[in-house]
This record gives C-alpha cells, sequence and structure tokens, in this order.
C-alpha cells in the first residue's frame, strides 16, 4: 500500500461506497436506510478507511442496554453489527484501527462492554477479533438466514485491551 490509510466518521455522503464495500466483503447486505439508521443511531460509532479517496472498509455499531455478560448490573452494550475491509486492502491493520475506532465511539457513548456475532466457519475474522481480546462466549444455533451458527464473542470494555502483543 503506497499511500496510508484514514479512519474518519462516516458521512451521509459515503453511503453508495459502504454499501458497495459490504456487498463485496459480506454475506449480510441491507437496505441503505438500515445504515443511515444506524448512523443517525451512533454517528460517533460510525467509521470509514480511505484510501487514495476511496472508502475501502467502514463499521457500525449500536448502543443497546441490556444486563452486563460479565456481571448482574444493567450496562449500556456496545454492539458490532457490521465491520468490512475489501480483500486486497486486508492484513493491514485497517480493520484493527476501523474496529479500535468503533470501540471508543461506543464507549464516548456509555458502552463499557462490546459484543458481536460471528459466522462460525469465518476463521479470519474470528481470529482478528480475538487479537483484539474477544472472546468466544457461546454458539447461537441458525443464527444467519442460510442456518449456519454464529459465534457470540464478547469483551469486557474495562479489562486490559489486547493480548499483550501491544
Ligand atoms: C475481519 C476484517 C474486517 C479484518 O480486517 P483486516 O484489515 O484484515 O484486519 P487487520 O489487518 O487489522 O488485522 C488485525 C489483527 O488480526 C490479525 N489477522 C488478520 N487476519 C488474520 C488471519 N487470517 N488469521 C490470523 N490473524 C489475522 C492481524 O495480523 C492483526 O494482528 P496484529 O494486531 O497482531 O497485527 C476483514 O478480514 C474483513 O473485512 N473480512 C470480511 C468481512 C467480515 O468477515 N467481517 C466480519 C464479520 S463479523
Amino acid at each position: 500500500m503506497n499511500e496510508p490509510f484514514t479512519i474518519r466518521q462516516f458521512q451521509p455522503d459515503d453511503i453508495k461506497q459502504v454499501v458497495s464495500v459490504n456487498l463485496r466483503c459480506l454475506p449480510e447486505n441491507y437496505p441503505d436506510q438500515f445504515f443511515m439508521g444506524l448512523f443517525y443511531h451512533a454517528p460517533e460509532a460510525f467509521f470509514v478507511a480511505e484510501h487514495e479517496g476511496e472508502v475501502i472498509g467502514y463499521i457500525m455499531c449500536r448502543i443497546e442496554r441490556g444486563i452486563s455478560g460479565f456481571g448482574r448490573l444493567p450496562v449500556k452494550k456496545g454492539h458490532i453489527v457490521s465491520v468490512a475491509v475489501l480483500n486486497a486492502l486486508r492484513n493491514k491493520g485497517i480493520g484493527k484501527a476501523l474496529i479500535h475506532a468503533g470501540m471508543e465511539g461506543m464507549m464516548s457513548y456509555g458502552a463499557t462492554e462490546f459484543y458481536l456475532e460471528v459466522r462460525k466457519t469465518n476463521e479470519e475474522a474470528v481470529a482478528v477479533y480475538e487479537k483484539l481480546g474477544y472472546n468466544i462466549r457461546r454458539v447461537l444455533r441458525g443464527y444467519y438466514r442460510d442456518g449456519e451458527d454464529a459465534y457470540l464473542m464478547t469483551k469486557n470494555g474495562s479489562s486490559k485491551e489486547e493480548a499483550d502483543d501491544e
């Protein structure tokens, strides 16, 4: 990669490019309104990665209230709804930078823990999340439309950031 990448907040003008990245990277696709709804819900937790003026990745998140997965108190949870980086630019730290930005953004809304769902067969993403301190909490049977199971992965926002490699 000649030019460095930039992480910045999503702007409504980015919608077509974000939808395009989503279509090219994931089988879970959504109408524009779904992306925009998450933007209006938590604009500070929706980021894009840009490279040479093009959007090449994104993360979008939702803030939810519930009982802590790490205790018994009601908390705000940060849900990573979708994250993707174009295939040709993977494994260069862009996904990690997006996930960090998304978690910072979710913390700014008061989220104290994070979770996400990921296909059991998506070993690449599971490995990335594990590197970022997420743990497999349980299996969600038949979670996806095609019947595939998901892993529910969680991370306690107050625990040490990542596996001791930083
Ligand atoms: C998941 C995804 C966003 C990660 O993006 P990325 O830019 O490739 O990730 P990074 O380069 O930042 O990697 C983060 C860490 O995971 C490691 N990693 C990346 N790919 C890996 C792999 N296949 N196996 C093991 N570790 C891997 C990196 O080495 C890096 O570790 P480091 O912090 O020690 O350097 C990307 O793979 C993707 O878009 N996948 C398709 C869409 C998808 O599956 N999204 C998740 C749905 S839940």
